[in-house]
């Protein structure tokens, strides 16, 4: 069956999608890493260390090999903001995810170009309205709250576990509007199959019993269950995210087809797993610090002033120094630490000549530890997102924890909404902390986390 929406592209021709990605980069320094698997391994060891010594010993345009997969590792804010803003059309998202997340993401936002996903983009807004929000904000307040009613006074309180626990079931309330732990539990484990297996795996064969394999069967899993939903969403005036995408209509007036609905479904959820999970325990891995408790007091004192059972939508903008927090948090741990692209035509990045075909890996890690824009750059400072300083200004690429252009993060107010239901709930009742010389290991890949999953000590105000 063909999808419903039938978009007037103004794109000459989509024989970019046929063509092979361009391995003739050997003009440009860099890396070719081992057979195979390239620089996984270093990546996934320490990513950010891979990308300082790339820039140190190459530059800011380097050669890169993942996996198979050859490339060049770009970290310069100018470079970034050209390839972000891409006025001339010539960077596929799509092409730039295919080898990567294609076989299970394909056809997701982020894997859509140029006058369709514009289109797809306009419908997508709506899920993300006022109107939308203030119903996303009704289930998750009290959710967050019942969630945390019970994690009561602890040491050894591993955080990112239970924020994982708690976000993971606000994901099925909120998106999809399922209050079954069975089916949430179903859905959570083909979510670690397809991300933790199928997208890590290096043989990409259906062989039974292969970690690929494992992927795709929790793929049909997600999809089978999701478009099971779907008739029954359109007949009911659900809050959650999913019974009002699956109501919206393209230009013709005609519903999104299965086929368009579902891999946008699926990438959403992608979008939004894990990623606030990965910024609050990285959050509290700083506060938990005692030279740091003064600002888990000041973001305390944010909440505790409004005196209030629920947050209401209205106060979400005022909470600038809770904004601050988050803001700094994903500036050294951004949960998406490189967005691929892939070129159409020959272009000049940071004065090499790039040949079209050739694959982008671009990073926010460098840029945003560059120590030209950010003063003490490895000092956990919120301040410096204020007026008074506003370092983040210096270069409008300068912070691109959300990407930036045509496909910049459309959840990110939805993101800092959650955070921030969840601090209002769990700041007032709670102070934590870790010992004077607990200092973990921070990995980047799968998501920036301490390797340990932040053991803390909670005890009730
Ligand atoms: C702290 C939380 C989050 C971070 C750091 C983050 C980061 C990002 C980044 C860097 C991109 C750009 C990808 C690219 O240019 O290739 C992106 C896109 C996207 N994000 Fe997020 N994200 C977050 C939360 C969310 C949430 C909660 C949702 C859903 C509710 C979401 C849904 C999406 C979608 C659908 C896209 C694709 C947009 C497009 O291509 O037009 N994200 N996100």
């Amino acid at each position: 069956m063909m999808p419903h929406v039938e978009v007037k592209s103004t794109e000459a021709n989509n024989s970019y999608k046929q063509q092979l990605d361009n391995k003739d980069l050997s003009h440009i320094p860099g890396t070719k890493g081992w057979p195979l698997l390239g620089e996984v391994i270093p990546l996934i060891r320490d990513f950010n260390a891979l990308v300082n010594r790339h820039v140190e010993q190459y530059g800011h345009v380097s050669r890169l090999k993942m996996g198979i997969q050859l490339g060049l590792l770009v970290t310069h804010p100018d470079d970034l903001q050209k390839i972000y803003l891409d006025k001339d059309k010539n960077m596929s998202s799509e092409m730039g995810y295919q080898e990567t997340l294609g076989r299970f993401y394909g056809g997701g936002l982020a894997l859509i170009d140029f006058d369709v996903h514009k289109a797809h983009r306009r419908i997508f807004q709506n899920v993300f309205k006022t109107q939308a929000m203030h119903g996303y904000l009704e289930i998750m307040n009290p959710t967050l709250k019942d969630g945390i009613k019970d994690w009561g006074e602890k040491t050894n309180f591993h955080f990112f576990d239970e924020i994982q626990g708690l976000l993971l079931n606000q994901a099925c309330d909120i998106f999809l509007g399922i209050d079954d732990p069975i089916a949430a539990k179903k859905l959570s484990q083909a979510f670690l199959d397809i991300n933790e297996k199928g997208l890590m795996a290096i043989i990409r064969a259906e062989v039974p019993g292969l970690a690929f394999s494992k992927g795709m069967s929790g793929k049909r899993f997600l999809y089978d269950y999701l478009q099971s939903l779907f008739a029954e969403k359109r007949q009911n005036e659900g809050l959650d995210l999913m019974s009002i995408l699956v109501k919206e209509r393209d230009e013709d007036g005609n519903y999104w087809s299965d086929e368009v609905l579902l891999p946008h479904l699926a990438f959403l959820l992608f979008g939004a797993h894990d990623t606030t999970t990965s910024t609050l325990t990285n959050l509290f891995m700083y506060l938990a610090r005692p030279e740091n408790h003064h600002l888990q007091q000041r973001l305390r004192d944010c909440f505790v002033a409004l005196d209030k059972d629920n947050l209401d939508y209205e106060d979400l903008a005022d909470l600038k120094f809770v904004e601050h927090c988050l803001l700094e948090t994903l500036r050294l741990h951004p949960p998406v630490p490189f967005n691929m692209r892939r070129t159409l035509t020959q272009t000049t990045i940071g004065g090499f000549t790039v040949p079209a075909n050739t694959v982008l890996y671009n990073t926010p890690v460098w840029a945003g530890r560059d120590p030209d824009t950010w003063t003490d750059p490895l000092t956990f400072d919120p301040d410096r997102w204020g007026d008074e300083r506003g370092e983040q200004k210096k270069h409008s690429f300068a912070f691109i924890g959300f990407g930036g252009g045509a496909h910049k993060c459309i959840g990110m107010h939805f993101a800092f909404m959650q955070a921030k239901v969840f601090l209002h709930q769990f700041m007032p009742q709670y102070s934590f902390s870790t010992p004077s010389d607990y200092s973990p290991k921070v990995q980047v890949v799968p998501m920036p986390k301490p390797v340990d999953n932040l053991p803390l000590t909670i005890k009730r105000i």
